[in-house]
């Protein structure tokens, strides 16, 4: 049954469609929307619509001439009141399509809340046809969707069973700050500008990543957080623009080994009980970098053999190398410059630093990369090291990561961790053609935000109070 079917009575003023079926005989009081409407001459059925399902109701002439007119002129998706008498249907009446198919409300009375327009487009398709900008300029109408408002809810579910999985396990849900500062996951940095300290800039967070970190010096020990993380990256099916949430976890006194194991058994059990997916192979399968590379061709990589959409496909992918050279890089963090050389590689920092392997861990589902994470780095020379070898100087290590120092002078425990991305996750499982599918109010490929239109100007007054003035023609 759908989350949203188990409603309560908790509003007194409507009785919600799946609560009808244990009904029968009783006066009820519907609201919801005009899903369908059909006129069969002497009566008019309309199928209302609520969160928690669908419902015929019978209008027939007898009830007063306006609201049988009413009834007749009824446009789809108006939000109706219809107050009537639960009935069982006929035998030959019985609808098995739809989980009240053995009842019908026959009208006594039926007022429109609130009249429809024409919608832009039609709701009751999966929608893959309709032009994107279009169903996320009108989202509040495309999350009508059938495929859409079970994403969601869908979404909620695994995000509670996360919740509960984790707090069963003593995992603590901490919230961190968004106007932050620079923590570098690879992308460029959203930055908001300082009113009171002009000429100074937050950056919204590319993930937790020190905050968690420092969690664990802190001695929470076992942390995660739903966690919104922000990334001005260029858009792919599998990348959101601008914003996406990991389930952000860390642990201290753990090994690698510990940190998949949990792992394994979250999504195992998240598969089973409420993504209603078969799982290929348990204990994941693990490949090396260098074998996935060999055997793939990268290191995300799908498993099933006919792409069996009933099935998820993970794997782990280890021994990634610490750095690698990039197009603009001669070197740089394959995953972030806080993840732990393996131990026996120290001695290579000073001569061969892009052979160093590293505690980098990467998880794989259905040829996506769904998470990522690491055993950290806790001695504070090693991570001043690392920093230099990334051309960092002795200032900037100070003003950019000397927070972070600081706290490992202070007692801190060995830590690791990973962060799965939920959008990623369930559109891998989902088998969705992108991560917008999973997401309420996702961002457009061009960077704009669904409905609202953001990014916008601003007035002249707010940008003088921050002391900011736009260029012209700047780019
Ligand atoms: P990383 O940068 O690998 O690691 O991100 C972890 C996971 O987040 C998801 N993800 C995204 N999902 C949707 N849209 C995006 N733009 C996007 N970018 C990333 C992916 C990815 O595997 N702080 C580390 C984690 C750690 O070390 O614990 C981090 O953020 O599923």
């Amino acid at each position: 049954m759908p989350a949203g079917a188990q409603v309560l009575n908790l509003a007194m003023s409507k009785t919600y469609v799946s609560e009808a079926l244990g009904k029968i005989g009783e006066e009820v009081t519907l609201k919801g929307w005009v899903h369908a409407r059909r006129d069969h001459g002497r009566v008019v059925f309309i199928d209302l619509r609520d969160s928690t399902g669908l419902i015929q109701v019978v209008v027939s002439p007898d009830i007063s001439p306006e609201i049988y007119r009413a009834a007749q002129k009824l446009k789809n998706e108006s939000v109706i009141k219809v107050e009537g008498l639960v009935k069982k249907r006929e035998k030959q009446f019985l609808n098995p399509k739809l989980k009240t198919g053995t009842i019908e409300v026959k009208a006594q009375n039926l007022v429109v809340i609130n009249k429809a327009k024409d919608l832009p487009f039609p709701i009751d398709t999966d929608g893959y046809e309709i032009d994107e900008s279009l169903r996320l300029k009108y989202r509040y109408l495309d999350l009508r969707r059938k495929r859409m408002a079970e994403i969601i809810r869908l979404r909620h579910r695994a995000i509670q069973h996360i919740r509960i999985f984790l707090t069963r396990r003593g995992f603590v849900e901490i919230e961190t700050p968004i106007l932050s500062k620079a923590t570098p996951e690879g992308a460029r940095d959203f930055i908001v500008p300082s009113r009171l300290q002009p000429g100074e800039f937050y950056a919204l967070p590319q993930s937790p990543q020190q905050y968690k970190q420092l969690l664990m010096v802190a001695g929470f020990e076992r942390y995660f957080q739903i966690a919104r993380c922000f990334r001005d990256e260029d858009p792919r099916a599998d990348r959101a623009y601008g914003e996406f949430t990991q389930l952000d976890m860390e642990m201290s006194f753990v090994t690698q080994e510990e940190i998949l194991a949990l792992t394994e058994e979250l999504f195992t059990d998240l598969a089973q009980k409420v993504l209603n997916k078969k799982i290929l192979q348990t204990p994941f399968p693990r490949f090396t970098y260098d074998e996935a590379i060999k055997k793939f061709g990268a290191d995300k990589f799908d498993l099933r053999d006919k792409k069996d959409p009933d099935v998820l496909a993970f794997a782990w992918v280890l021994d990634f190398p610490l750095f690698e050279k990039t197009a603009t890089r001669e070197i740089s963090p394959m995953h972030h410059p806080f993840t732990a050389p393996k131990d026996e590689d120290l001695p290579l920092l000073d001569t061969d630093p892009l052979k160093v392997r590293s505690f980098q861990h990467d998880l794989v589902c259905n040829g996506f990369e769904v998470g990522g994470g690491s055993i950290r780095i806790t001695d504070p020379r090693i991570q001043q090291k690392i920093f230099e070898i990334l051309g960092h100087s002795v200032q900037e290590i100070e003003a950019k990561f000397g927070h972070l120092l600081t706290a490992f002078e202070y007692g801190v425990p060995p830590h690791g961790g990973i962060a799965p991305g939920i959008d990623r996750l369930l559109m891998a499982a989902q088998g969705e053609p992108s991560v917008r599918e999973i997401i309420a109010f996702p961002n457009t490929s061009g960077g704009r935000t669904a409905v609202m239109e953001a990014p916008s100007k601003v007035t002249k007054e707010q940008l003088d109070e921050l002391g900011i003035e736009v260029k012209k023609n700047y780019k």
